[in-house]
């Protein structure tokens, strides 16, 4: 009996774990002072982002606004350089593509 709820409290660990990697959470703790899903705010919104670009263009820009913000057409950037992990920067740009259409 004890091995199932230390197998319980196991799993449970795990899916605390993957929450944290939430694409959403990432939103929320980087992204939403600027930006919002549907919605222009500081920065486009994640719609709008999703619609003309792809997942390598969005983690290329959030690595480093400075040495991509001339091929994305803008004059200048005013975009905080983040650091974001592999696993945040995975998240985060799926997230952003998830917002597609909306
Ligand atoms: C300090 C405000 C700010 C924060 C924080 C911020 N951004 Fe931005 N972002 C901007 C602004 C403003 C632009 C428009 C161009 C520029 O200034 O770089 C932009 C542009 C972008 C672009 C390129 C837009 C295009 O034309 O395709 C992407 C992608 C992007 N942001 C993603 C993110 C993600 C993802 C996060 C969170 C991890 C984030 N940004 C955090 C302000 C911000």
């Amino acid at each position: 009996m004890k091995k199932i709820y230390l197998l319980i409290l196991f799993l449970l660990a795990i899916s605390i774990q993957a929450d944290k990697l939430d694409g959403k959470k990432v939103f929320e703790t980087y992204c939403w002072g600027c930006h919002h899903q549907t919605a222009m705010a500081f920065g486009p919104s994640f719609s709008e982002i999703a619609s003309k670009r792809t997942k390598d263009e969005i983690q290329a820009y959030v690595i480093s606004p400075k040495s991509m913000y001339k091929s994305f057409g803008y004059k200048r950037t005013v975009m905080t350089q983040l650091h974001l992990n592999d696993d945040e920067l995975d998240a985060i740009s799926n997230y952003v593509l998830k917002q597609k259409g909306k």
